[in-house]
């Protein structure tokens, strides 16, 4: 379903965002203003701020922010549509143009035969086991410690190497070549169907309900071929909403109290025998949407506990801030410095050995200042900028000075910027937090790198601010300036000025949405960027032509200071191509203006 701009208006006309976060969030007033802990990264205090006055949220660390819509759509996870459903449900409105759209899912006659097939091809290679030609197989997993009750767990096989029989059997059993095709093990040759896994060990796959969808099947032994050959998208087979035995581990988890992840189902296989069954395994891929929803569900601790190389531990960072950004509580298990994964260690240094490694768990902030100060990826200022400032709120709760310093210490290293520079803009943001309750622009403000600019920017700031609430404003921007000199300023100064033009009045959540669904390019920093501005309560409400005048003023002024030639080189510095070129012509407009003019 498109985006519908009136009925969104309608649902937003009709609701309280206060109260549609307090239907996912503990909400609580100070002053005007209402404060959750942000689930949208791991959160100590309560970060997230919602204005009753002007509908909108956002939170002063991550910078997630938007309406009461975009609330529920981020939180759930959940398509635009059906977040303006859940909206109108809690805020109790009714609306006919947003009934009858979603339906309860109908019996599936595609997925019937697709499932019974795999179940009965499963049977199949289970059998296979325990034949003759199955002798390897069954050598195979005594080798790798997989024993009779493991097997059985886990319905481990093996893949005849007569391929073709493999298709025979299960035609027998009344399954059509088409179903056969369609569960995805297949692979045809003049003409003729024949098992792609034969001569493999096989590791069925389950979806959440346990029910057999898809494959995996290793080779016996070193060689040119892949190691696994994985079942490929099928109608049943999802690869980004499978984890490997989360349908066992559900359960277990929730129990625990945690979950651990893994990369491969070996290292499911070794927590199982050292009883830990609440363990899922990625199958070496990304951590999707729908993985992190299976593992929301649980509602528990998840432990990232990846190969212990040098890959294993970069899929772990990823893996790590896509957990903190879907707000899921984990923590990370620290390899100390080994590269083997934990059924190598289970073989290797025993279950005691593999049970210590997977209690060594210690925060995301702790693997990340190591694995930034070990890999050193960080390449940009921004990028630096970005590391100091996703650490600010994990440096001020942190309470032990000693503990404090070492932090400090490895962010300078790893971003190398200096130890007292840092610890300079952390008394700013203290001091600012205690007066007003939000360090957001201290921490905007943090240039190590430079320290001009200040000035023009508060400048432009403002004048956007009022441009968020009065016409005149806008009309004024367009009339006498050359536009803002800040690029993310100026994005949204167009938006403002399109979108002036085609609404009648400028109401915060609606503009909100209106961005939000439209096709501007980083939109979503536009956005939070402009929920931050719309929440700033130090700007003066009343409007006059002096006011905007002197604005007008230091612009021009610091612009002047800017566009000289002893200037012009810092300015370009680190700009992309296009912001260079734009400046340099405002460069040479403003240099003609001077000798020319006057
Ligand atoms: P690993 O290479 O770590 O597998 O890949 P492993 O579990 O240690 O396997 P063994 O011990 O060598 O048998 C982790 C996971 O990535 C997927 C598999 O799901 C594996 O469990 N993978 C790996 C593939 O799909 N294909 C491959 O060729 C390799
Ligand atoms: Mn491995």
């Amino acid at each position: 379903m498109a985006f519908d701009e009136t009925l969104t208006q309608d649902v937003l006309k009709h609701a309280n965002i206060v109260n549609v976060v307090k239907a996912f969030l503990e909400v609580t007033k100070k002053g005007k203003n209402y404060f959750a802990k942000c689930p949208f990264h791991d959160d100590n205090n309560p970060s997230l701020v919602i204005s009753e006055e002007k509908q909108i949220f956002r939170c002063f660390v991550c910078g997630t922010s938007g309406n009461a819509v975009t609330f529920v759509r981020k939180y759930l996870n959940i398509p635009y549509f059906d977040a303006l459903k859940k909206v109108a449900e809690l805020s109790d409105y009714h609306d006919p143009r947003l009934e009858g759209v979603v339906k309860a899912k109908p019996v599936d006659p595609r997925r019937d035969p697709l499932i019974k097939c795999l179940k009965d091809l499963t049977l199949y290679y289970e059998f296979a086991l325990n034949t003759e030609e199955g002798k390897i197989g069954l050598k195979y997993f005594e080798d790798r410690h997989l024993d009779a009750q493991i097997r059985e767990k886990y319905h481990l096989g093996y893949a005849l190497k007569d391929g073709k029989a493999t298709v025979k059997f299960l035609e027998q059993k009344g399954h059509s070549l088409k179903t056969i095709e369609d569960i995805g093990i297949a692979s045809i040759h003049n003409g003729e169907s024949s098992d792609r896994n034969q001569g493999r060990v096989i590791f069925p796959i389950c979806n959440a309900d346990g029910e057999v969808v898809g494959f995996s099947a290793r080779r016996l032994v070193e060689s040119q071929e892949s190691k696994y050959i994985n079942s490929p998208e099928t109608y049943v087979f999802n690869k980004s909403s499978i984890l490997y035995n989360y349908h066992i581990a559900k359960e277990k988890a929730r129990s625990a109290g945690y979950i651990y992840i893994t990369e491969g189902f070996m290292d499911v296989f070794a927590l199982g025998k050292i009883g830990i069954d609440a363990a899922v395994a990625t199958m070496g891929t990304a951590l999707t949407k729908e993985h992190i929803h299976l593992l929301k569900m649980l509602n528990v601790e998840v432990r990232l506990c990846l190969d212990g190389d040098l890959p294993g531990q970069k899929a772990m960072m990823e893996i790590s801030k896509t957990l903190s950004q879907a707000g899921v509580n984990y923590r990370i298990v620290d390899n100390q410095g080994s590269s083997k994964d934990p059924d190598e260690i289970l073989n290797q240094d025993g279950p005691d050995a593999l049970r210590a490694y997977l209690n060594n768990l210690i925060s995301k902030v702790d693997f990340t200042l190591n694995f930034y100060g070990k890999t050193n990826p960080l390449q940009t200022i921004e990028q630096k900028k970005g590391l100091v400032k996703e650490f600010i709120p994990i440096l001020l709760a942190t309470k032990s000075s000693l503990e404090l310093d070492s932090y400090i210490i490895k962010l300078a290293r790893a971003t190398g910027f200096e130890v007292d520079s840092i610890r300079n803009l952390l008394g700013r943001v203290r001091v600012a937090e205690k007066n007003s309750g939000n360090a957001d622009k201290v921490i905007r403000d943090y240039h190590p790198e430079r320290k001009v600019l200040r000035k023009l920017e508060n400048a432009e700031r403002e004048m956007l601010y009022q441009m968020l609430h009065k016409k005149e404003a806008i009309v004024f921007y367009e009339e006498k300036t050359d536009g803002f000199y800040t690029p993310m300023y100026r994005h949204i100064a167009d938006f403002l000025l399109n979108y002036s033009q085609e609404h009648e009045k400028l109401v915060p959540d609606e503009m909100i949405s209106s961005l939000e669904e439209s096709n501007y390019d980083g939109k979503d920093e536009l956005v939070s960027d402009l929920t931050e501005l719309m929440m700033e309560n130090t700007h003066p409400n009343h409007l006059d032509d002096k006011f905007l005048n002197d604005l007008l003023n230091t612009m021009n002024d610091e612009r002047n200071k800017i566009f000289n030639d002893d200037m012009l080189k810092s300015s370009l510095e680190g700009k992309d191509p296009l912001e260079q070129a734009r400046i340099l012509a405002e460069f040479n407009k403003r240099k003609m203006k001077k000798t020319g003019g006057n």
